[in-house]
């Protein structure tokens, strides 16, 4: 049982939730993430670990609540408890020191990009963050990654707030600058990670991704998770989640995401609520 010590809504449907994991919080790094099951009936829920506190014993999840299960995990109050919460899973980012790192956040996906860039950043590399949304209203963590980034450029695809436009736009103005980037960290919707990789690869930067497939156990036994990474089989809980973005076979990604979209439509509709 972990309890729920801290809970905010942070964007529309966006939760973020802050849990007593102390064991979880102490050994946890960048990176990695924890399978969440609210209840006896709960779904598995892989999640990354946003931030952790290890004085504190906790470590804090953001998530959108996008099915049942989520919606499920986002209704816990503070002072209430999940079931389950094991981890820390999959490998832990490789924070070492290059030179300057993009870090590219779109969407949700800024909660995963945003301790990997605070490790970059401690590690003594300079850091550019790119943070991206739909709207104004659905860009999270702002604050924390420009204290976190030497630079920090915003947009949005509907030109809400701060400039108009994709991270992509962002990113290949901040490639024709002409200073040397090491690497970029590319971390949000499939699409969003399949147009960077694009772009990084026509410029010759390594990028690296955080993957999402549908995972199960979490341990590398049910084949759930299996990703396609240059040709090669690779399970992204244990191999994983991050890999080569030049690497990934994107359609087969985007395929075995979609696999079960009747099945979560149905889930939704139990549950009392439209599927986004
Ligand atoms: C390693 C990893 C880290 C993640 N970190 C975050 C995070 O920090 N914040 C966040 O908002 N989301 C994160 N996700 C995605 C999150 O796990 C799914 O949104 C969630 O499981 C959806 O469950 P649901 O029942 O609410 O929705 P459903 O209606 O069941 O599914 C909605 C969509 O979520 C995905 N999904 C469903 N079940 C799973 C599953 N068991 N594993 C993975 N994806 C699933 C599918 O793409 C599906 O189309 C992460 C996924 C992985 C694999
Ligand atoms: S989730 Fe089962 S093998 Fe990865």
């Amino acid at each position: 049982m972990a309890k729920v010590v801290a809970r905010r809504e942070i964007a529309p449907q966006t939760v973020l939730l802050e849990l007593e994991a102390p064991k979880i919080a102490a050994k946890r790094r960048p990176g990695q993430f924890v399978i969440l099951k609210k209840d006896e009936a709960g779904e598995r829920i892989p999640l990354t670990i946003a931030m952790a506190d290890h004085a504190r014993g906790t470590i804090t999840v953001i998530f959108q609540m996008v099915g049942a299960g989520t919606r499920g995990l986002g209704a816990v109050p503070v002072g209430g408890e999940v079931m389950d919460v094991v981890g820390p899973l999959g490998k832990p980012t490789d924070i070492h020191k290059v030179g300057t790192v993009v870090s590219v956040g779109g969407g949700i996906g800024t909660a995963v990009a945003y301790p990997i860039a605070e490790a970059m950043k401690a590690m003594g590399n300079r850091v550019i963050g790119i943070i991206g949304a739909r709207n104004k209203d659905l860009l999270i963590l702002e604050d924390e990654f420009r204290k976190v980034a030497d630079e920090l450029l915003v947009t949005t695809d509907d030109g809400s707030y701060v400039r108009k436009g994709f991270v992509t736009d962002v990113l290949k103005e901040v490639i024709a600058r002409g200073a040397p980037i090491a690497e970029v960290l590319a971390i949000g919707p499939v699409p969003m990670m399949k147009a960077v990789c694009k772009v990084t690869k026509e410029a010759g930067i390594k990028t690296v991704v955080s993957l999402n497939p549908i995972m199960i156990d979490g341990t590398g036994m049910c084949g759930g998770c299996r990703v396609d990474i240059g040709g090669q089989t690779k399970f992204a809980c244990v191999d994983g989640p991050e890999f080569d973005g030049h690497l990934v076979n994107w359609d087969v990604l985007g395929t075995r995401l979609s696999a079960y979209k009747a099945h979560e439509q149905e889930a939704c509709r139990l549950h009392g609520a439209e599927k986004r």
